[in-house]
């Protein structure tokens, strides 16, 4: 075990790596990621093994409290939960100010933010009992605020969660269910969105998950901390990769399908165009995460008889891609927003909410991340360091001098 208290001595010397290339930010429990042999693992265990066995708030359970809950702490954790689904109702008139169409991920990061001031009872991070609660209620909350993001874009009245339901299917149904209509997600919907909700979970230390600890780290409250971690999340290079996937995959076969066309452009430099759902910072091997969500795809599109172009193209880009020399010697394979959009599609899902879903299944380890940072004896506000390539001292000009 490394003692970070003995790591902590100041030094005169900086380094700079650029985007954090090989700069570790801390020593972690949660999860492990090999990039070269393409494994990935929740706390020790595979994450083939927990998407096939386990449901997503069992995962969650398990990241936030670093073991695998036996069945009675388990029910506790879906009761308490179940308890905190409903936002509070002044809240809802919040949605009444958002323009119709404004970006989902920005309603999501702003209701979020503002659960700090309808929740003030639950802001302490060094109180256990205040960031207990915080946690089940962002757990709860997020799936209501993503449902109501998407009822105000369509226009439609914003119903109340069910608590009878589980955690996905109460998601669905808050999505799709309208007053008029008796509606009941598919079952194979809500073991898909299980699925993905799992892969996402947690991945070290991603951009939107050292967002969160970086802002924690100030003693910033966790909804506050949550909600800088979505609007991270958002940008096309992270979480929003699976709504700019989707959309390069529409335009390919809008224009007739030719990957190899688009396989070109991703190796011009000049016009900035990169494949989607392609490459990976650590992965230089297969994302098991694609592998997974590929397979279920496949299962889900099969058994619901659909025929969905973008899977084709995808999977003809794909092939093509991998036998290109540019994308072998970069070691750039698919990672796990390149057939994620196409469940989505299929489950029924906008595009535009995509990134909220990854928001939903990111939770967990982002709280996990947290949790821990606060947790760990060396916890110091994070301060990176600058080498400074500005002006030296300069006389002032007065303004009519200029
Ligand atoms: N298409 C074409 N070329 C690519 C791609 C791509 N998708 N990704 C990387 N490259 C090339 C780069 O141009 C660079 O080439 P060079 O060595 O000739 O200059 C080389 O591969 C290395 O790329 P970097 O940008 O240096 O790699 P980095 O680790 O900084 O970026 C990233 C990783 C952001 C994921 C990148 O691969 C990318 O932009 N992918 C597309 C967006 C995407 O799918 N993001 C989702 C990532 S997964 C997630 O966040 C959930």
């Amino acid at each position: 075990a490394i003692d970070i208290s003995k790591l902590r001595g100041e030094t005169g010397l900086i380094t700079i790596d650029e985007g954090f290339v090989n700069t570790g930010s801390t020593t972690s429990s949660i999860t492990y990621l090999d990039g070269e042999n393409g494994i990935l693992r929740y706390r020790g265990y595979p994450i083939e093994t927990l998407a096939k066995n386990c449901d997503f708030v069992e995962t969650s359970y398990l990241l936030i409290y670093g073991e695998l809950p036996n069945a009675e702490q388990l029910a506790a954790f879906r009761s308490s939960i179940r308890k905190h689904t409903m936002i509070h109702e002044d809240m809802r008139s919040f949605y009444n100010g958002f323009p119709r169409d404004a970006h989902p991920m920005a309603i999501l990061s702003s209701v979020v933010g503002a659960l700090s001031t309808f929740y003030q009872d639950s802001l302490d991070p060094h109180d256990a009992k205040e960031v207990e609660i915080s946690i089940h209620r962002l757990l709860a909350k997020l799936p209501t605020i993503a449902a109501y993001s998407y009822k105000k874009s369509v226009g439609q009245p914003f119903p109340y969660p069910n608590n009878a339901l589980t955690y996905c299917e109460n998601f669905l149904e808050m999505m799709f269910g309208t007053p008029a209509e008796d509606y009941h997600p598919d079952p194979d919907f809500v073991k898909a969105l299980n699925l993905l909700l799992i892969v996402h979970a947690d991945h070290e230390q991603n951009c939107s998950t050292s967002t969160v600890r970086i802002v924690g780290s100030s003693n910033a409250n966790l909804f506050a901390s949550i909600s800088a971690g979505i609007c991270a999340l958002w940008g096309p290079l992270h979480g929003g990769a699976n709504e700019a996937c989707v959309n390069m995959l529409q335009q390919i076969a809008d224009d007739g399908g030719d990957v190899e066309k688009y396989v070109r452009m991703a190796k011009d430099k000049t016009d900035g165009f990169r494949l989607m759902g392609f490459g990976h910072r650590v992965y230089k091997n297969r994302d098991p995460r694609a592998i997974i969500i590929k397979e279920a795809c496949d299962t889900l599109l099969a058994k619901m008889d659909i025929k969905d172009p973008l899977f084709d193209v995808a999977q003809r880009l794909e092939e093509v891609a991998l036998q290109d020399p540019y994308f072998v010697e970069r070691k750039l394979y698919p990672n796990v927003d390149f057939y994620s959009g196409v469940i989505y599609r299929a489950i029924g899902i906008p595009v535009q909410m995509f990134t909220v879903l990854f928001a939903m299944g990111r939770l967990p380890g982002w709280i996990a991340h947290w949790v821990e940072m606060h947790n760990s004896p060396g916890a110091r506000i994070g301060r990176p360091r600058q080498i400074y390539t500005g002006p030296t001292q300069r006389e002032f000009v007065p303004i009519e001098n200029r």
